[in-house]
């Protein structure tokens, strides 16, 4: 297995198309014209009906979204499931990165660690009702937070606009080598001022693939990500 620095994107500001919204049919097709237009990186959520009131996408897709990219774009699995530590193992080896919610169980810091030795980048995922502060007892052991912009488990919600806020004031909190994702609701109006108040990664969904040009939409988000 590679190691994080070798299977990791580098730029500071990426936008990251989630799959969630695909026609997951033709997903091949899907993702081909945004990797050609530069996507590193993809959102991966996985559902569990239990952390979250939906059922979506497991390991056997992404193995096969993985192979498809190979070597030109890697995965970011967010895991909104219950007990995260119990599947996390089927998707470390598919993934540069790999996000749990703090809500989802009890040894965050043990999923954590796991995640890093595996050689992917750790995420931590907070729901709109979680203080950011509860962050810090885990900032030595993480690499992204991820600030969840709606409640998790569907695609296509309404942006939580104190989102803003808690990215502004995430950021303060932690050091620069800790990124922010921010996931859910992300779109054109929004993406700008969130990487003004500190977020590094932003994710993608219904934004991109409900456009009638989706890569004409990642191009549009990517560059807003620089403006
Ligand atoms: C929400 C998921 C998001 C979702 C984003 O539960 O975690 O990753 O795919 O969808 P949009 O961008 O449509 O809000
Ligand atoms: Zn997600």
């Amino acid at each position: 297995m590679s190691t994080s620095a070798t299977r990791f994107p580098s730029p500071s500001h990426l936008v990251l198309p989630s799959v969630a919204s695909a026609d997951l049919l033709a997903l091949g097709g899907q993702v081909e014209p945004l990797v050609a237009a530069g996507a590193t990186l993809f959102h991966f959520d996985v559902m569990d009906g239990q952390f979250v009131p939906n059922v979506a996408l497991g390991s056997e897709l992404a193995r096969q979204l993985s192979g498809r990219l190979e070597g030109r774009a890697t995965l970011d699995v967010h895991l909104m499931v219950s007990r995260p530590g119990e599947i996390l193992e089927r998707f470390l080896p598919l993934a540069s990165a790999v996000s749990v919610h703090l809500e989802a169980d009890p040894h965050p810091h043990r999923l954590l660690g796991r995640i890093r030795e595996a050689g992917c980048h750790a995420g931590l995922a907070i729901n709109p009702g979680t203080p950011i502060e509860a962050v810090a007892p885990l900032i030595p052991v993480l690499d992204y937070v991820v600030v969840m912009g709606v409640n998790p488990g569907f695609s296509g919600q309404s942006f939580i606009p104190e989102t803003v806020t808690r990215v502004r004031e995430l950021r303060t909190l932690l050091p620069e080598r800790v990124m922010i994702e921010v996931d859910g609701g992300v779109d054109a109006d929004n993406v700008g001022e969130l990487v003004r108040r500190g977020a590094n990664w932003l994710v993608s969904a219904s934004a991109i693939f409900g456009a009638p040009d989706p890569t004409a939409m990642y191009e549009k988000l990517q560059a807003a990500t620089t403006h």
